[in-house]
């Protein structure tokens, strides 16, 4: 070794691989950030299309496809009221009392009856807590279930088929006129009342 001299800590080679290593690592920080704004935006990161564990195996595809009872049969509320409402054991039983009691698949259905409560439904589409939503206003507008539940009618297992997201809420109360069949200017036309815009931050939130 060179007396003086200040030895090369690294050599050229290792010098360049360090760059490139730097370099790339610059660019999978990128990739990160760009990948993870896509998440936030893509159907998956809002669960589209994924099912909830339910106490009972309920298909939609066998009641309201194959049997075709109306929706209303079980969502009661759903023209009048903010929810739709739920179907509760006596509704189940109707029909199931007899013929399929014995299947042990049916249990939460006779205990949800004998305590005079509720079968506890998982829910795939609630909003969180400062979120307004109103049924009764949509279908008054005659905006279809469809629309924003997709095709509960074909569905073996209930999952969501729209984000329900704000910007999703938003790209619709923008211009209600192309997708409900009697939007608020009918209302406004027809009896002169005034309707805040649907953008309106309060109109959704409380
Ligand atoms: C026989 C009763 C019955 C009928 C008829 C029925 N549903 Fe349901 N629905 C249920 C039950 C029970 C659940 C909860 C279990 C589940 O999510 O699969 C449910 C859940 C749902 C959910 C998800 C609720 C949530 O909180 O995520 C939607 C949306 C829904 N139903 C829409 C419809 C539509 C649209 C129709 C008509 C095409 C319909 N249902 C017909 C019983 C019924
Ligand atoms: C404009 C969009 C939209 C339309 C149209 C719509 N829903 Fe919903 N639905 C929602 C949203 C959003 C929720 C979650 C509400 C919440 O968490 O407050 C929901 C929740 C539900 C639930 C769970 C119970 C509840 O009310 O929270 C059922 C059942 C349901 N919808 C059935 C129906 C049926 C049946 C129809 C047609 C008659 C319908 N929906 C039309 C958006 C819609
Ligand atoms: C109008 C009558 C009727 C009502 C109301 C009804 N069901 Fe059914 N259900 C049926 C028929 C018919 C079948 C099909 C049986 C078959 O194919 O063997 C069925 C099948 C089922 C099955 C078996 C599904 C499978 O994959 O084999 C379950 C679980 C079930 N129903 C749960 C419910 C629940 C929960 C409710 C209330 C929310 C309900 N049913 C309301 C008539 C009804
Ligand atoms: C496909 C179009 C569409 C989508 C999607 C939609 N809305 Fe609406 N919304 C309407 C229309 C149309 C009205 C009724 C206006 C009227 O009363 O004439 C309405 C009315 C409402 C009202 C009642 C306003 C009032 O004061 O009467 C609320 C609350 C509301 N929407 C919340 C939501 C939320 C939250 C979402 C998303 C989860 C949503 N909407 C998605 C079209 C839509
Ligand atoms: C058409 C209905 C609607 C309108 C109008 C609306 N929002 Fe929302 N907003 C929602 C829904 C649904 C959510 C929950 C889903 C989500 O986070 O995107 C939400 C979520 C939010 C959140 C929470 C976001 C988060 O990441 O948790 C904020 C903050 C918010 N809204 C602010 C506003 C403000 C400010 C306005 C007025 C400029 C407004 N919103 C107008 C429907 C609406």
């Amino acid at each position: 070794m060179q007396r003086g001299a200040m030895p090369q800590i690294f050599s050229p080679r290792a010098d360049r691989r360090l760059r490139l290593a730097l370099g790339l690592g610059g660019l999978a920080a990128v990739a990160l950030i760009v990948a993870g704004f896509a998440l936030v935006r893509s159907d998956r990161a809002w669960g589209v299309g994924e099912a909830a564990p339910q106490p009972i195996p309920f298909s939609h595809a066998i009641h309201a496809g194959e049997i075709g009872l109306d929706c209303r049969y079980c969502h009661s509320s759903v023209e009048r009221r903010a929810d739709a409402g739920m179907p509760t054991a006596a509704t189940c039983l109707g029909c199931h009392s007899r013929v399929w009691s014995v299947s042990a698949q049916f249990t939460p259905l006779a205990s949800a009856l004998a305590l005079g409560a509720p079968v506890t439904w998982s829910s795939v589409h609630r909003l969180p807590e400062h979120a307004r939503f109103h049924h009764g206003a949509h279908f008054a507008a005659g905006i279809g279930c469809g629309t924003c539940h997709g095709e509960v009618a074909a569905m073996p297992r209930t999952v969501k088929a729209r984000t329900m997201s704000m910007g999703w809420c938003l790209d619709c109360h923008r211009g209600p006129e192309a997708a409900a069949a009697n939007p608020s200017t009918a209302r406004i036309e027809h009896f002169g009342v005034a309707i805040p815009p649907l953008t309106r931050c309060s109109t959704c939130h409380r």
